[in-house]
């Protein structure tokens, strides 16, 4: 069946990516160096661009995966408990089971109230709920710290200020992605990151699409959002590619549309790029040239900016995974960013 996986299962799409803890402070005024103020509130979430990606895909609906690198301590069990919130799938009416760690399962009885641990040495849950985030490619690291970033979001100017700290833990490797079982998979989405691993990643997606029929293939998509030159060599590799509007200012462009047509060459053929503009909407380049356009869709009042790029690419992926046209999944996508920017997190997208 199309969009089906081996043994029937919906085909997943996976995000691989950051997956960090943000500490949030919404403030009314973004501080001044070196004073010392109150903020309005503070919050942990569960961050990163490939992880809030498919925080809002399973929101949407989307069957999904993460992968991405965690170093077990206190910061990597709030985000597998975050993540957790996902991943409540319903084996009866009355049965729940859930991944807590990489090693256990937990099934937990509404009916009776019991809780039953599983020890187990490798982690397989099938989750066929619909907001469910697949964490099975967790890649563990022995050494570095989860990353976690201070983030202050500031809803009167509409800015989201962000501090990372994401440099002393390995990356996933080709290594790792390839014991995935591709054909699990319908889209894969690479954030930029270690592009030389990631480049020889999509060297092994480009393999196996050439070797399955075209209803097996799968489409890589890719976001080039920080102006770091090692991560242009990524644009030639992807169906789909997401390019920020600060990668398109450091590479000398005013607006999304000058972007698009003076960064098409650097595509294969075939492929369709996007250029999200925060307020002014979001432009993209179809296969055969033409420039699309959609006008923002700003909430009746601006909190939370944070997140509002992950959200529109989920939101662009989710309706071109399901057969959208890209002026569709454009358009879709500025509305759920704008409407997540009216709210704190994720959780008022669906
Ligand atoms: P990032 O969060 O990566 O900086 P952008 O700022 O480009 O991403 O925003 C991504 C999308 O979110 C935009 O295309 C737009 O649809 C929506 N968006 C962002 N900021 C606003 C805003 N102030 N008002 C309405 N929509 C917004
Ligand atoms: C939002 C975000 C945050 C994270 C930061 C990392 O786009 O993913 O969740 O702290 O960006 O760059």
């Amino acid at each position: 069946m199309e969009g089906q996986g081996e043994h029937h299962k919906p085909k997943k799409i996976l995000c691989v990516g950051l997956v960090c803890l943000d500490i949030i402070s919404v403030v009314d005024a973004f501080p001044q160096e070196d004073s010392d103020s109150r903020c309005v509130s503070q919050r942990w979430q569960r961050g990163g661009n490939a992880s809030n990606s498919c925080t809002v895909l399973s929101l949407l609906g989307s069957p999904c995966a993460f992968m991405g690198s965690l170093c077990a301590g206190p910061v990597a069990s709030f985000i597998l408990e975050d993540f957790q919130r996902f991943q409540v799938e319903v084996h009866s009416p009355h049965e729940r089971a859930a991944c807590v760690t990489p090693t256990s399962l937990v099934i937990s009885s509404a009916a009776t109230g019991s809780r039953t641990i599983l020890h187990m040495n490798s982690f397989i849950v099938d989750d066929f709920s619909r907001r469910s985030i697949d964490i099975s490619r967790l890649a563990w690291q022995t050494t570095g710290q989860t990353p976690s970033a201070c983030c202050v979001v500031c809803p009167s100017s509409g800015s989201r200020t962000v501090l990372l700290a994401d440099t002393n833990i390995p990356d996933v490797t080709c290594e790792d992605f390839s014991a995935v079982d591709l054909s699990a998979f319908k889209w894969i989405h690479w954030e930029g990151r270690n592009a030389d691993e990631q480049l020889k990643m999509m060297a092994e997606v480009a393999r196996y699409n050439a070797a399955s029929p075209p209803q097996h293939r799968i489409v890589v998509s890719v976001e080039i959002e920080k102006p770091r030159e090692k991560l242009y060599q990524l644009f030639p590799h992807a169906d789909v590619v997401f390019v920020s509007k600060d990668v398109a200012r450091h590479l000398g462009f005013h607006t999304p549309q000058s972007a698009l047509q003076g960064l098409r060459g650097r595509l294969r053929a075939g492929a369709v790029m996007i250029c999200p503009w925060a307020e002014k909407g979001a432009d993209a380049v179809d296969a055969d040239g033409t420039l699309l356009h959609s006008d923002a869709f700003p909430p009746e009042r601006l909190l939370d900016t944070l997140g509002a790029g992950d959200t529109f690419n989920a939101a662009v992926i989710h309706k071109l995974a399901n057969g959208c046209r890209l002026q569709d999944a454009l358009t879709f996508g500025c509305r759920v960013a704008g409407t997540k920017c009216g709210f704190h997190g994720y959780d008022g997208i669906a």
